[in-house]
């Protein structure tokens, strides 16, 4: 008899932090693990710890601090990723649990590992074993499952349960899967392996969106035998994406009557809270119409569809938008709300601040309360991300002035403080238009050479004097995408800071943290 609970697993800030140019720094990974603790997920895969330090420190910092969920930690099959792994999440103690992954498809095994199905079940059994000494949880991933030879996943599958997996992961790497054939695959697994019937050890699946078929072939795989499902937040993740959590969470609520009452445990008020977070610290914004989180999701353009609605709700909607969480947003602050009140909204929106952090957020808040009548629990957030994504600072941005117009040659002067010096530096520059002017002269100061690969503006809030929020992806050589994101306003403004917030960020990766040091799959 199957049980019928959906394990949710997690890897927003793994997989999701695959995606280019969504990498994230300590704190902001850190919100988001609380966020998902308050979501009530079941597994968070905090991270790839032999990867990086920063990739190590995040997955420890995580397994200290949140209390829950299950914290994993995912480790290529070789002894020094899973040490590595096994050390970052042992303040979890018995919540912690190692991912081992290692190809198996015949593609793989030929071309990447240029090794035999033998090797491959000893290698696998090697790294359960060796993951066993440091927990009892510990997953395996067939990487590649899905085109994977099924008499051999289930070789596979059976070899890796002897030796103490306690969950099994399908993968489709590549996105490859159609939703009938993932399930009968599923399905056959399940009906091979009796450790899979008894509970004993459990079906997991993790699909790509290639094909934009992974949600439909992680809930195919759900009906038949699989009880974990892996996923991301907004959907985020290598290439097209993972599977979206919103999206596979609703379907089974929504329609619990096809699914047979499968059911996952999660706190779904808390969804478009999430989405929200996890697009501010990704950088990666979420589409209008997208399911479930985008801002159309529930709005009703046509009269016809909006007079059903005003008639019986149930007409246009299948799902009532605040059980996802829409419609929470509380009165907004103004300038003449005080460093107490903006503290206590700070702690409603779910964020952890210091004081010296809440001191910064509420200057800032000032800055904008003169600017605009209305402050929104949006453009709080826009500040704390602006306040969680800085990085050790080199360089703030003091003062700007731009001068633009239809016949004048667009100009910025741009004054930096350098916070190691203490001194302030200033510059000029002119360029295709304001923006491109203020970054030159940002170059210029800070002796950058930034390549603006991506530029998004999007308001942060309702109104003429909304808040504008810049993100921008910047290359400094080398093709790695760097994340900046900044908030005022004033456009220009918010565009100098995303950018500056980027330099620094491309400064202190360079100065301090080891760069990523393995191929991540
Ligand atoms: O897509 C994949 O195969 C993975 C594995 C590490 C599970 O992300
Ligand atoms: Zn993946």
């Amino acid at each position: 008899m199957k049980n019928n609970r959906i394990l949710i697993f997690d890897t927003t800030l793994r997989d999701g932090e695959q995606c280019p140019g969504a990498s994230m720094n300590l704190r902001e990974k850190l919100e988001i693990a609380r966020q998902l603790a308050r979501l009530r997920v079941d597994v968070i895969e905090a991270g790839f710890p032999v990867i990086s330090d920063g990739d190590f420190a995040a997955v420890r910092a995580i397994a200290r601090e949140i209390k829950g969920p299950v914290i994993c930690g995912l480790a290529r099959c070789v002894p020094r990723d899973i040490d590595a792994a096994g050390q970052a999440i042992k303040p979890a103690g018995k919540r912690g649990r190692i991912h081992v992954f290692l190809a198996t498809s015949k593609i793989h095994r030929e071309y990447k590992l240029n090794k035999a199905r033998d090797e491959i079940l000893r290698l696998a059994v090697e790294g359960v074993t060796r993951a066993k000494s440091f927990v009892e949880n510990v997953e395996f991933s067939p990487e590649d499952g899905s085109r994977t030879e099924p008499d051999f996943l289930v070789q596979v599958c059976r070899a890796v349960v002897a030796a103490g997996a306690t969950t099994v992961n399908i993968p489709d790497t590549v996105g490859w899967a159609v939703p009938d054939q993932y399930g009968a695959l599923i399905q056959h697994l399940y009906d091979a392996v009796p450790e899979f019937q008894s509970g004993q050890s459990i079906i997991s699946v993790h699909c790509h969106d290639d094909l934009g078929l992974a949600v439909a072939n992680s809930l195919a795989a759900l009906r038949h035998g699989a009880r974990q499902v892996e996923c991301t937040v907004n959907g985020i993740g290598e290439r097209a994406g993972n599977a979206a959590m919103e999206e596979i969470v609703m379907a089974l609520k929504t329609r619990g009557d096809f699914f047979s009452g499968l059911d996952c445990g999660l706190n779904t008020r808390e969804i478009v809270k999430s989405s929200r977070l996890v697009s501010r610290m990704s950088g990666l914004v979420v589409q209008r119409s997208k399911a479930i989180v985008g801002e159309n999701a529930f709005a009703h353009g046509s009269g016809i569809h909006q007079d059903g609605i005003l008639k019986k709700r149930e007409t246009y909607e299948i799902m009532d938008p605040q059980t996802v969480g829409w419609g929470q947003t509380e009165l907004p602050l103004t300038k003449h709300s005080g460093r107490a009140a903006v503290a206590a909204r700070l702690k409603h929106l779910g964020f952890k601040m210091g004081e010296t952090d809440v001191a910064a957020i509420f200057a800032r808040f000032k800055e904008i309360g003169d600017k605009k009548k209305f402050v929104y629990d949006d453009d709080l957030s826009a500040l704390v991300e602006g306040q969680i994504t800085e990085v050790p600072e080199a360089w703030s941005l003091d003062y700007i002035l731009v001068t633009s117009g239809n016949r004048a040659v667009p100009t910025a002067t741009v004054r930096l403080q350098e916070l190691a010096a203490k001194k302030f530096v200033q510059d000029a520059g002119i360029g295709d238009g304001p923006v491109d002017a203020a970054l030159k002269a940002i170059d210029r100061l800070t002796s950058t050479h930034g390549k603006l690969m991506d530029y998004s503006l999007r308001a942060v809030s309702q109104g003429k004097d909304a808040l504008g929020e810049v993100t921008v992806k910047v290359d400094f050589g080398g093709g790695n995408l760097v994340t900046g994101k900044g908030a005022s306003t004033d456009v220009i403004e918010a565009s100098a800071r995303a950018y500056l917030n980027a330099v620094n960020r491309f400064l202190s990766a360079s100065n301090g943290q080891t760069a990523k040091a393995a191929e991540v799959p």
